[in-house]
């Protein structure tokens, strides 16, 4: 067989784990023939394609970022974007597709499946939003690199008597905030999926300072918005694309928070640092086992399924089953971060 790779929309570390790994087992394993295709569907619509082979793909495992490039494009939202999708795997003589992206690359993935391609997607996000499975791919490296933020912010924090803001990413989920902060040891944690009352906020800081601390550290996600009617007007701020403005809740809270604790308070944005450098060794492993199973799934007659992580185990899941669906943090979770502060 011939199957092409893609990966889709933000970069995360240990994309280059998944694509060795799909071009290692195909050829390897089944003796299929490999081609990736250069940023996202757009590259596949456009026929950026180039041939992948073992010795294309040497050395690539602790590198962030991704060898094949990434864009932000969706076939299905674009006019002729399918038909493109189609006619260039059909000039190509590529006869499947592997899809690692987030939720907009296996919505596209499912889209495409619909029109008769045989795709199999790998998830992907440091947002940890996709449904159907524990975990996606760069995940565990972006919280690794907020924690490691975090614990740093906490020495000068003390040292001055701040209060700190530490903005992470996740636009409609907090799965960063929630995780890094628990693991940081953050004071309060503001998620998208809550609302906040920000006089609430300023009332538990004020009242912590005054007990037991000099300094705080409020983790909230890039997301977050003030609940309806708690005195606090603001939306979340987005460019021209709809794609949201890192820095804007967080600066807003700095100066909040300022103003109704009398405290000194400062803003970090983590920003796309959460998404570069090296992938943990989770995601390498993450990324490995995906791109195994998705060829395995390719090679059985599988098709129109994203490999996922439940437990121990990696499954299939339908794509159907997941497009267009986000998966939000379980209450369970943020009860047990709230218990911490
Ligand atoms: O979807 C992943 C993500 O990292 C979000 O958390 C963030 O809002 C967005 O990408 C940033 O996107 P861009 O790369 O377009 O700046």
């Amino acid at each position: 067989m011939r199957i092409g790779v893609l990966t889709g929309g933000g970069d995360v570390p240990g994309l280059n784990a998944a694509i060795r790994a799909v071009v290692k087992r195909a050829e390897m394993e089944y003796g299929h023939s490999m081609v990736g295709f250069r940023n996202g569907w757009r590259g596949v619509v456009e026929g950026e394609i180039i041939p992948l082979t073992r010795e294309d793909v040497r050395g690539i495992l602790p590198r962030g970022g991704t060898m094949l490039g990434t864009a932000r494009y969706h076939p299905h939202k674009n006019d002729g974007g399918i038909e493109g999708v189609l006619s260039t795997l059909e000039a190509e003589r590529v006869e499947a597709l592997v899809c690692i992206g987030g939720d907009g690359t296996l919505k596209a993935a499912h889209k495409v499946a619909q029109a008769g391609v045989k795709v199999v997607g790998i998830p992907k996000t440091i947002d940890n939003d996709v449904e159907g499975t524990d975990l996606s791919i760069g995940f565990h490296t972006a919280i690794n690199i907020a924690t490691e933020a975090i614990d740093r912010l906490h020495t000068t924090a003390e040292s001055h008597n701040r209060v700190m803001i530490v903005e992470v990413m996740g636009h409609t989920v907090g799965w960063i905030a929630v995780n890094a902060g628990m693991a940081g040891g953050a004071d309060l944690i503001i998620t998208p999926e809550e609302p906040f009352d920000i006089e609430e906020i300023a009332r538990f800081i004020r009242r912590r300072h005054r007990s037991h601390a000099n300094f705080s550290i409020v983790v909230v996600a890039e997301g977050a918005e003030p609940a309806e009617g708690t005195g606090m007007q603001f939306s979340t701020q987005t460019d021209d694309k709809g794609r949201i403005i890192a820095g804007s809740i967080g600066e807003r809270l700095m100066i909040e928070l300022r103003e109704r604790t009398g405290f000194d308070t400062r803003l970090t944005v983590l920003g796309h640092v959460q998404r570069g450098g090296t992938p943990s060794p989770t995601d390498r492993i993450l990324g490995s086992r995906f791109g195994i199973a998705a060829v395995d799934a390719l090679s059985a007659g599988t098709f129109n399924v994203m490999t996922a992580v439940r437990g121990e185990s990696i499954v299939l899941v339908p794509l159907e089953e997941i497009a267009g669906r986000v998966k939000q943090v379980p209450d369970e979770l943020v009860e047990v971060a709230r218990a911490l502060w």
